[in-house]
């Protein structure tokens, strides 16, 4: 046996079990009532705690309705799970500088997010002009309370695979120029160049990286016909671009840490003329995790990044209980739920190599 710091490896030759902390989602949707009553004991099987995002219908605006979102979430959860859900508020036109205090003296409420308006699955409510929310950031600033961020623009004449981009270099630049000590997360960073962007920042920025754009380049969503279950925003982007996040994730570099943006969508909204984004990845997130690492050959960086750099950000403890992985293959159901309710998993039907044991 073989010690790498706290991962053991019980095989030195052909890594086949993989003990490390219990790790944290940093970006988790779980929606509201027989969706969350379908997906959440998939999350709180891996993890010990979740940023729970707002963009329920309506929004999670108020730190009152945060607690009584949690308390569903709590109430949903199976029989013995020690899961915490860490709440969100929506950032919209309307929030108010009281709210932020609120927020700031809450200890179960943990940031806002910032949705630019019409940017993704339901942020009709969010800021449609960044510059007019600056006094709400400098708030935030002040108190201390992180900003989660959406990266895209939304102006119809961008390219949808520039957005992320544009973003960065015309709106999050401003941002962290405006509001040097504002803790910033970019969500679901898949470029290279929000990589750099993030890298170059100072220490109050950072990111996190979703499994599938660790894994999977735009062709798998679009060679041999379109698979709307690859369809997320923002959308996959070439190869280059999936490289330079398997860099990220497997540097060591406490600025990028695990958020599975697992979204769930109901297969018939998904495979639709109009699917909606989000892939669902909660059923195996640690699994497909492992998976990119091992590809990149840092199974030895994989704790690093799921279970220390994003508590460390958000000033949390890291957690003491530990998970094993086991190399052994696996075949992902093809759909999870009741019939009518049935939500299609990333990687459905497929073949996956680790399993939590
Ligand atoms: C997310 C959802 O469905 O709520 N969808 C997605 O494609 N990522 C929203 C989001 O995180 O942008
Ligand atoms: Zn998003
Ligand atoms: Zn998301």
């Amino acid at each position: 046996m073989l010690e790498w710091g706290s991962i053991l490896i019980e095989n030195a030759k052909i890594m086949d079990k993989l003990t490390i902390t219990q790790p944290d989602d940093w970006h988790l949707h779980v929606r509201t009532g027989k969706i969350l009553n379908t997906v959440i004991a998939h999350t709180a099987r891996q993890f010990g705690r979740a940023i729970i995002m707002p963009n329920l219908k309506p929004p999670v605006v108020t730190v009152e309705q945060a607690l009584s979102y949690r308390q569903e979430i709590l109430d949903a959860l199976p029989t013995g799970s020690n899961f915490q859900p860490l709440m969100t508020l929506y950032l919209t036109g309307n929030t108010s500088v009281e709210e932020i205090k609120k927020v700031a003296d809450s200890e179960f409420v943990h940031g806002f997010k910032l949705y630019p308006a019409g940017a993704t699955t339901n942020s009709d409510a969010g800021v449609a002009n960044i510059e007019a929310a600056y006094p709400l950031l400098a708030a935030m600033e002040k108190y201390r309370v992180p900003l989660l961020i959406h990266g895209e623009v939304t102006d119809a004449e961008h390219d949808i695979f520039d957005r992320e981009k544009i973003f960065v270099d015309s709106q999050l630049s401003q941002i962290t120029q405006q509001f040097p000590e504002l803790r910033v997360v970019l969500e679901h960073v898949t470029t290279q160049d929000a990589v750099q962007f993030v890298e170059s920042a100072s220490s109050n920025v950072a990111a996190t990286i979703t499994p599938q754009h660790l894994l999977f380049n735009r062709n798998a969503m679009l060679v041999g016909g379109i698979k709307p279950h690859f369809y997320c925003l923002p959308i996959l982007k070439r190869e280059q671009h999936r490289q330079a996040l398997v860099t990220a994730a497997t540097s060591g570099n406490p600025k990028f840490f695990l958020g599975t943006d697992s979204a769930p969508h109901l297969t018939h909204l998904k495979e639709n003329s109009c699917g909606c984004a989000g892939c669902y990845s909660a059923h195996a997130a640690v699994e497909l995790y492992a998976q990119a690492f091992e590809q990149a050959n840092a199974l030895d960086k994989l704790e690093g990044f799921a279970s220390f750099h994003g508590a460390d950000f958000y000033g949390l403890p890291r957690n003491s209980a530990t998970v094993t992985l086991q190399k052994q293959p696996w075949q992902v159901p093809a759909s999870y739920g009741e019939a009518d309710l049935s939500i299609t998993p990333l990687l459905a039907g497929e073949q996956l190599q680790w399993q939590l044991i």
